[in-house]
């Protein structure tokens, strides 16, 4: 069975760009793949996080998953935290990476000209994404559009260190969901849907109750010609409600036009709302049920647990080839 790992990071509320552009794909391959789903806490302190919320976070997210419908007799899901080989293989990739490809990061470029105390952690963000992604051998990495950059670098660095060492790693490849790769922000539709942000006025949350997210898409910012037609250049705002509609009710986008060719932007907006309480709703339910049980730490216990033993067999096997540790006979 081909391998399959993707992760999230615990930085914020989960966002309906994350469910579509990730979650959404990882319950279907769920099915096909054997995959591996983690909460990326090493990434989210690449910025400065309250330690108590960061625990919370990470705990809202693996509970989430489970309430989204990752079922953990299918795939196994885990901390990244708790399985030290990751950041150890990281660091062996990131001696056969240059700093040039770090720089040439859009992810660090955007950072760097607004922070201007960035952390050498964020810089070296995408090595230890590549570690988490090889170090199970993965093929597919399921993620949305903003991802993809760190894969390529982590196919860069896995063709590097195989010619360097010999075939040791395997070569990844991102599968990025055909529709809803990069769903927009509400209020700013040329814009990622964010959990990071702190006003959040454009993003719709996964735990958003009906009321809320009635009052964000109706405020949703569109166009004056009321025609609801998919044109991400001169519609973004409308394009982007089509997409979220698309994606959530299993309509390409072309079927989505024609549903609503002789709707005004009013009825549109409704649906789309509709459309969303209707996907949320169950997650919600199953959120509050979980989030309080012991089922979060047995799926966390039942994974770390397997994945330690892969993950270490892994860096056994890069270290030899890289030469580190005393020769065995
Ligand atoms: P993160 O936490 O920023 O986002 C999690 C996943 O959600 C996708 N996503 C979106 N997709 C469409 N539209 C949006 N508005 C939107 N917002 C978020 C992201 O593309 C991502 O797939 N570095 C990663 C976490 C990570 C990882 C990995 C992923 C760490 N190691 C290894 C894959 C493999 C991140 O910060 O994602």
């Amino acid at each position: 069975m081909k391998k399959l790992v993707s992760g999230i990071k615990p930085t914020g509320e989960l966002t309906l760009g994350s469910y579509i552009g990730a979650v959404k794909q990882y319950i279907e391959l769920q099915k096909e793949y054997d995959s591996y789903f983690f909460v990326a806490d090493l990434h989210a302190i690449t910025k400065y996080q309250d330690p108590k919320e960061l625990r919370e976070k990470t705990k809202k997210i693996v509970a989430l998953y489970l309430a989204c419908g990752l079922d953990p007799k299918q795939a196994t899901i885990y901390l990244q935290s708790e399985n030290p080989y990751h950041s150890h293989l990281s660091w062996i990739l990131s001696c056969n990476t240059y700093l040039g490809e770090l720089n040439r990061m859009t992810q660090y470029k955007d950072q760097k000209i607004k922070d201007s105390n960035l952390s050498v952690g964020f810089y070296t963000y995408p090595v230890l994404m590549a570690a988490d992604i090889v170090i199970y051998d993965a093929e597919y990495v399921p993620v949305g559009e903003d991802q993809v950059q760190h894969v390529e670098l982590a196919r860069d660095i896995v063709q590097r260190f195989n010619k360097r060492y010999g075939n040791k790693l395997i070569m990844p490849e991102s599968i990025v969901p055909k529709i809803g790769a990069r769903i927009k922000d509400l209020q700013e539709p040329t814009k990622k849907m964010s959990k990071s942000d702190g006003e959040c006025k454009g993003s719709i949350l996964l735990l958003d109750d009906e009321k809320i997210v009635r009052k964000k898409v109706m405020s949703a910012i569109t166009d004056s010609d009321n025609l609801v037609k998919y044109d991400v250049k001169n519609k973004p705002g409308i394009s982007n409600l089509i997409t979220i509609y698309s994606s959530l009710s299993n309509l390409s986008i072309k079927e989505v036009e024609t549903e609503f060719i002789d709707k005004n932007y009013g009825e549109f907006k409704t649906a789309v709302a509709d459309k969303i309480v209707e996907v949320l709703k169950p997650i919600q339910d199953k959120y509050y049920e979980y989030i309080n049980s012991d089922m979060i730490d047995e799926v966390l216990d039942q994974g770390i647990k397997k994945v330690t033993v892969i993950a270490q067999k892994k860096c056994e096997l890069i270290a030899k080839a890289v030469g580190l540790g005393r020769q065995k006979c």
